[in-house]
């Protein structure tokens, strides 16, 4: 039995947490940020090294530019204003994604909350925003093309990842049912294990990574060869 030190979680269900109230979209994504929260003290409390939240994919541009900008705008404010928190908590802040396509303040709310927390050991928050598993593959691949490679193996892929001293996820989690990866972490799941909870992001708090933490525990992994 392993111990949980990177657990990854698809934010789903803010739209459908807001509906079923009959409140606008937004207002679930505010709640989400607040799920955010009581996750990241969740996970400190577990002794999680690594957490990964999927914030805004790279498909994600393909919703109404109102709702966009809503999310880009939460990004640019709420992270800027969280890095006293983030340093008193001990939490240092990673960026995960592409660039290209990022309104400037995000990038410059992110970029400074990086280099604000950087020094903070308690926990890694990798946050994926603008981020797709093909992208980071392919971009990986440029990156090295650029250089001159000839041939790529997995290894030198992985190396011009965004943060290739973060280690694989052990258990990439989704809220709100829905069971399927919509391009998160495509190169490194390969054997992450993967958990589908029924309950939607806005609901989730602390006693719920308690949860994910047990039932990963139960979890049995072998990478190909036997126990
Ligand atoms: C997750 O919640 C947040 C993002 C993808 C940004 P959704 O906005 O996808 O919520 P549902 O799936 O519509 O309920
Ligand atoms: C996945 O959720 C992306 C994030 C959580 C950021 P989506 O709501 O975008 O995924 P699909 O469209 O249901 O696959
Ligand atoms: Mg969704």
């Amino acid at each position: 039995m392993s111990s949980l030190v990177h657990l990854a979680i698809i934010m789903d269900g803010n739209g459908r947490w807001a509906k079923k109230r009959n409140l606008p979209r937004a207002v679930g994504h505010l709640e989400g940020l607040k799920s955010l929260k009581k996750v990241l003290v969740g996970s400190i409390n577990e002794g999680i090294k690594y957490l990964s939240l999927y914030c805004f994919s790279t498909e994600n541009w393909k919703r109404p530019k109102e709702e966009v900008d809503y999310l880009m705008a939460l990004f640019s404010n709420k992270i800027y204003g969280e890095i006293k928190t983030y340093n008193k908590l001990g939490v240092q802040i990673r960026f995960l994604g592409k660039r290209d396509g990022l309104p400037q303040k995000a990038l410059d709310a992110l970029d400074r909350a990086v280099e604000e927390t950087k020094s903070n050991t308690a926990l890694t928050l990798q946050l994926a925003i603008n981020y797709g598993g093909q992208d980071e593959i392919a971009r990986a691949v440029n990156k090295l093309i650029s250089e001159g490679c000839k041939e790529v193996t997995p290894e030198l892929i992985r190396s011009k990842f965004d943060n290739p001293d973060i280690p694989a996820a052990d258990f990439i989690v989704r809220s709100a049912g829905e069971e399927r990866l919509s391009n998160f972490l495509l190169f490194d799941s390969a054997y992450s294990e993967l958990g589908f909870y029924d309950k939607l992001w806005p609901d989730w708090d602390e006693a719920m990574i308690k949860t994910v933490k047990e039932d990963y525990l139960k979890r049995e992994r072998r990478f190909g060869g036997l126990l």
